[in-house]
């Protein structure tokens, strides 16, 4: 090794491409997730493409702690399943499974809303809500035999603290009881939202995979460039971490693939820093024939 010749700079470079391939890990540059089930429009897992040669996540979404009555309230980690279960049942996960062996299944708890109305994290204190959470969702995930876990919330009647510990030592069980393998948290640039996922990471970070951080979140008509800082940004945020970049197919903001979203995935992936890709959502997708989903997916597994 001769770096000491190289100029400075080229020397950072070099030292900083062989250190985040390092960090990456050959399997996980050929993760592809997808959200599938929230807005009922009857899609299934048999309607999505799946590439053979991807790590293949699908993420049900949601399981939310809030009751099924037509005025939603929280019920402090009871979870319940809210995806569309008519489409998405233990059958069809079990035989998703059995068809595809690149194929995993997780949960996402929380989201945006339940009923038109915000879905707040609300626990009445850290002990009960984590001690109903870990039953919950042992249940569901056992019923569903499922492979992992997504955070999601969004909106949060706590402060951050709280929702480290909850959520905090809510991983720590279910991923030492083997309850799950791998888990996720969502988080987007918001800073109402932003300060809760960062106090989690903080205390927490080494129980969390992977972070699908929610690029679409950003303003429509966001730029390749914009779209380098932003990923530069936040990768420094939540430090050491595989945060997976990603698009909506509802319509959202963020760099789209129009704009450059696979050009942006190639720069990264020249770097040693493409973690995987995610997208919001299937039920989105199917409109469309799922033309992103091949394309995310052709680009995880074959480009150079
Ligand atoms: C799952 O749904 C299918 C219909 O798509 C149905 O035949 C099957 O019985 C369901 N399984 C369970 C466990 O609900």
């Amino acid at each position: 090794m001769k770096l000491y010749k190289l100029p400075g700079p080229l020397l950072l470079n070099v030292l900083f491409a062989l250190f985040s391939s390092i960090q990456a890990g050959p399997a996980n540059s050929k993760l592809f997730r997808e959200y599938i089930g929230a807005e009922d429009k009857g899609v299934t897992f048999s309607d999505v493409p799946i590439n053979s040669n991807v790590e293949f996540h699908f993420i049900l979404s949601f399981a939310i702690d809030y009751t099924s009555s037509s005025h939603p309230s929280p019920t402090n980690g009871n979870f319940r399943v809210y995806w569309d279960t008519k489409n998405l049942n233990h059958s069809h996960v079990s035989s998703i499974k059995a068809q595809h062996s690149n194929v995993k299944v997780a949960m996402s708890l929380g989201g945006d809303t339940i009923n038109g109305q915000h879905v707040f994290f609300s626990p009445t204190s850290i002990n009960s809500w984590v001690r109903n959470a870990i039953q919950s969702i042992t249940e569901i995930a056992r019923l569903y035999n499922l492979d992992g876990i997504d955070i999601d919330y969004e909106h949060f009647k706590t402060d951050p603290n709280t929702f480290a510990e909850c959520i905090g030592r809510l991983l720590f069980y279910l991923k030492n009881n083997q309850v799950v393998s791998f888990t996720s948290i969502a988080p987007y640039a918001d800073d109402s939202v932003q300060p809760h996922y960062l106090a989690l990471w903080k205390k927490y970070g080494h129980l969390i995979d992977y972070v699908n951080f929610q690029f679409y979140a950003y303003e429509k008509g966001t730029t390749i460039s914009q779209f380098m800082k932003y990923f530069e940004a936040q990768s420094l945020n939540y430090n050491e971490g595989k945060v997976l970049v990603s698009f909506g197919t509802d319509g959202s903001g963020g760099l789209s693939p129009q704009n450059g979203f696979f050009e942006a995935c190639r720069k990264l992936k020249s770097q040693g820093k493409l973690h995987g890709i995610f997208i919001w959502s299937a039920d989105d997708s199917k409109k469309d024939g799922f033309r992103y989903e091949k394309q995310s997916q052709n680009f995880l597994a074959y480009t150079k």
